[in-house]
C-alpha cells in the first residue's frame, strides 16, 4: 500500500492541514537539508513552499538545530516562567516597532484570536473589518472570505462556523482606500479593530499600493479603532521589523510567528501597552496555552532572532536580490513562450498570475488560469522544484538557496512555462 493510500485511512485527506494536498496526491517528506527536500522514494526538490515560510534560514539550519539541542536536556516544558522567555520578548521587542508587550503563543491562528478579543476588550467594541482573501488562520472570526487554502479548495466561508459568531466580521477590498473610507463613515464607532496583512500573501502575492497602509493608519487612528498587522509572513521577513519597518507604518498591535519560531511552533501577538495590559492576569481579556513560550521553542526562536540581528544587512538584500531574480526569469521566459502572466516579488516571496491583469486585491486574483497554474507546478514538481502547489499561496526564498538552485530553478521555469503554453496553443 502507498504512504498516500495509508494515510487516507487516518488523515481526512492524507494530510494534517488541507494546504498539502494535491493531485494525485502528495509526495511524503523523509528529510530535508537546506535548500531541498527529499522525499519517501529517494526524490529530490528544491524547496520554495519553506514549510510556507516558515524557515527563512532553510531545513535544519545549524544554529536552531544547536540552540534547540542545548535545550533539550534542560526539560522541554516547565509550566512555569523562565528568563529565556524575557530575553525573547525582550529581543522581538527591539526588532518590531509596535510591540512593546506581547504574549507568546504556539501557532500564528491562536496569535490573531487573541489579538482580535484583546482589541475588542480594549475598545468594548464588537465589529472587525478584515480584507477579502486575507487569511489569519483558521479560528471562527476570520473564516470569511479567507485565502490560502480556504480559497483553494473553495470553502472561503466554512461549515461548521454559526453566522451569529461572523457577523461582526466586515469584508472589504483590499487596496481600496474609499471602500474603507465610507465603511467607518458607516460603523466607525462600532469598529473595534482592522486586521489585515500589511502585504497579502495568502491569494498569490499582492502589494499594498503606495499611501494604502498609511491610510489604514490615518483611519483606524481617527476612530480609535486598533490597527493589528497580521505580519505572521510578513515578520522578519520583508525585513528584520517587518511590514512595519518596511514600510514605516506603525500598527497598534501585530501577530507574528512562522519565521519567529525557527522551524519550531511559536508566535506572538502583541502591541501597545495599553492594551496588552488589559490581558488576564493584570486585566480582564482572557488568554492562556500549556505550551505557550515553551523553552525549546523559545530557544529556536531566540537563535534565529540572534542570527537575523547580525547578519540582516547581508541577508536580506541577498534575498530581495533573488526573489527578484526569479520573478524577472519568470516575466522574460513567459513573454518568450507568449504567455499572458504577471508576476511578483517583494523581499523573499514572489509569486506569478497566468492572467493579462494587474493584481491588486483577491477579486483580480482568481482571473489567474487554474488550469495553466497547475501545468506550471507539475512541470516544476516532475523535474524537482517544488513550490506551495496552489495559485492562492506565495513562493519563498531562503537563505539557504544557492546560486546553482536558482540556476536550476529557471531552467525548470522555462520548460514549465513551455508546457504551460501547448496547453494553451496546442500544437
Ligand atoms: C498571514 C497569516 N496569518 C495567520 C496564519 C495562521 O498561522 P498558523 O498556521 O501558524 O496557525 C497564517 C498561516 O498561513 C498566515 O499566513
Amino acid at each position: 500500500m502507498t504512504l498516500y493510500e495509508r494515510a487516507k485511512k487516518t488523515l481526512p485527506g492524507g494530510v494534517n492541514s488541507p494546504v498539502r494536498a494535491f493531485d494525485p496526491y502528495p509526495f511524503f517528506v523523509e528529510c530535508a537539508q537546506g535548500s531541498k527536500l527529499y522525499d519517501a522514494d529517494g526524490k529530490k526538490y528544491v524547496d520554495y513552499c519553506m514549510a510556507y515560510g516558515a524557515l527563512l534560514l532553510g531545513h535544519a539550519n545549524k544554529e536552531i538545530l544547536e540552540a534547540v539541542k542545548a535545550q533539550l536536556p534542560k526539560g522541554t516544558l516547565y509550566g512555569t516562567p523562565t528568563e529565556l522567555e524575557i530575553q525573547f520578548a525582550e529581543a522581538i521587542s527591539k526588532a518590531s516597532p509596535c510591540m512593546e508587550m506581547m504574549r507568546l503563543v504556539s501557532t500564528g491562528t491562536e496569535a490573531t484570536m487573541h489579538a482580535i478579543r484583546a482589541a475588542r476588550g480594549y475598545t468594548n467594541r464588537k465589529k472587525i473589518i478584515k480584507f477579502d482573501g486575507c487569511f489569519h488562520g483558521s479560528h471562527d472570526n476570520v473564516l470569511v472570505k479567507a485565502g490560502s487554502g480556504a480559497t483553494t479548495f473553495g470553502a472561503p466561508n466554512s461549515l461548521g462556523v454559526p453566522q451569529e459568531t461572523t457577523q461582526n466580521t466586515l469584508v472589504l477590498p483590499y487596496n481600496d482606500v474609499d471602500a474603507l473610507e465610507s465603511t467607518f463613515k458607516a460603523e466607525g464607532a462600532s469598529l473595534a479593530a482592522v486586521i489585515v496583512e500589511p502585504v497579502m500573501a495568502n491569494v498569490g502575492l499582492i502589494l499594498p499600493k503606495k499611501g494604502y497602509l498609511e491610510s489604514l493608519r490615518k483611519i483606524t487612528s481617527q476612530y480609535g479603532t486598533v490597527l493589528i498587522f497580521d505580519e505572521i509572513i510578513s515578520g522578519f521577513r520583508l525585513s528584520l521589523g517587518g511590514a512595519q519597518e518596511y514600510f514605516g507604518v506603525k500598527p497598534d498591535m501585530a501577530t507574528l510567528g512562522k519565521v519567529l519560531g525557527g522551524g519550531f511552533p511559536l508566535a506572538a501577538f502583541g502591541g501597545k501597552k495599553e492594551i496588552m495590559q488589559n490581558i488576564s492576569p493584570v486585566g480582564k481579556v482572557y488568554q492562556a496555552g500549556t505550551f505557550s513560550g515553551n523553552p525549546v521553542s523559545a530557544a529556536a526562536g531566540m537563535a534565529i532572532l540572534d542570527y537575523l540581528s547580525k547578519n540582516q544587512s547581508q541577508i536580506y538584500p541577498k534575498l530581495e536580490r533573488c526573489a527578484s531574480e526569479l520573478r524577472k526569469a519568470l516575466a522574460d521566459q513567459a513573454s518568450a513562450h507568449k504567455l499572458s502572466v504577471q508576476v511578483y516579488s517583494i523581499a523573499s516571496l514572489y509569486q506569478i498570475f497566468f492572467t493579462a491583469q494587474d493584481i491588486t486585491d483577491y477579486a483580480c486574483a482568481k482571473h489567474s488560469d487554474p488550469a495553466l497554474f497547475s501545468v506550471y507546478f507539475h512541470e516544476l514538481l516532475k523535474q524537482g522544484v517544488f513550490i506551495p502547489p496552489s495559485q492562492y499561496e506565495t513562493c519563498f526564498v531562503s537563505a539557504a538557496h544557492t546560486e546553482d538552485d536558482l540556476k536550476f530553478t529557471i531552467e525548470a521555469f522555462d520548460r514549465a512555462l513551455f508546457a504551460a503554453s501547448k496547453t494553451r496553443n496546442p500544437p
